[in-house]
């Protein structure tokens, strides 16, 4: 059976993918940034999964605004990046899976989550950032991808109680899927920012801290703000911890903690790396 091993959350920033490009992982700007990620390597490199489930916000390269899903998933057998305007190089494409996205959504759509299933889709730097960060130097990806995407650009907006629970129902049906896969879940985006308006700028350092702390030990606290409450304390991007927290609910053993770091600020906004390590729940034996 298929089995989620942990969940990383991470941000997104495109300005990151643009540090890449050009090689400035040393500069005094970008190490304590990219040095964040080495324990994330590191349980990738003894974890090796074979797919990543990638739940994350379209910015507007595949949705805009005129046509906005809630909740979409991907079931193509190849994701392209495309350019965004961001002066990022295009990402070489991604494979799917395309029998286990039929499967997510079969289960999903039992469950009465009612996604937008897309056999096409581009995906933007929300996606492709957090890839190049996670497997860094890849040419070719290790991991097959399966794209999820939350709306959190333009209100109303889910609730994160709905985000958390997707992410169980996630989490469930890949528990069912008759294949011997790893697979690792990655909530991308956050932590707090707002990148317009009269708090451009805004960054809440006291509750991205107890947001990490919150994702690991007792996610649904979280569950307990509306997505405006969370746009006030976190901004109107730090909504995108709808992500973070969806990737969260799809652990359904026991949770540890295997890496975290925290820095702020990269470009207008706050970082969080958590790597979250799912052991199966033990169960009676039945002897
Ligand atoms: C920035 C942050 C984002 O989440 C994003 O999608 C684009 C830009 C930023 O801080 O520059
Ligand atoms: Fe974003």
């Amino acid at each position: 059976m298929a089995r989620v091993v942990g969940a990383i959350t991470t941000s997104h920033i495109p300005s990151i993918g643009g540090a890449i490009a050009k090689g400035r992982q040393l500069e005094p700007y970008w190490k304590p940034f990219f040095d964040g990620y080495a324990g994330a390597h590191r349980w990738l490199a003894e974890v090796r999964p074979d797919v990543a489930v990638v739940i994350y916000n379209d910015h507007g390269l595949n949705f805009f605004l005129d046509k906005m899903p809630t909740f979409a998933i991907g079931a193509a057998p190849e994701y392209r990046h495309a350019d965004e305007g961001w002066g990022l190089p295009v990402s070489p494409p991604f494979a799917g899976d395309p029998e286990l996205s039929w499967h997510l959504i079969d289960s999903l759509i039992a469950d009465e989550f009612d996604l937008t299933t897309c056999q096409e889709m581009l995906v933007d730097h929300a996606f492709t950032v957090p890839m190049s960060l996670l497997w860094p130097g890849a040419t070719t990806w290790p991991v097959k991808a399966i794209p999820v995407v939350v709306n959190t650009v333009q209100h109303p907006l889910p609730s994160p109680r709905r985000c958390f629970a997707l992410g169980q129902a996630i989490g469930r049906a890949i528990e069912t899927y008759d294949r011997d896969l790893k697979v690792v879940v990655i909530g991308t985006g956050g932590m707090s920012h707002q990148l317009d308006g009269t708090r451009a700028g805004f960054i809440n350092k006291p509750f991205d801290q107890f947001c990490l702390e919150k994702l690991i030990d007792e996610p649904a606290a979280l569950t307990r703000y509306s997505a405006m409450e969370i746009v006030e304390l976190a901004g109107s991007q730090g909504v995108e911890l709808l992500n973070l927290l969806a990737a969260r609910g799809t652990l359904q053993g026991q949770v540890s903690q295997v890496h975290r770091n925290y820095h702020v600020p990269i470009s207008n906004t706050a970082t969080g790396v958590l790597v979250m390590a799912n052991q199966p729940a033990i169960r009676e034996s039945a002897a």
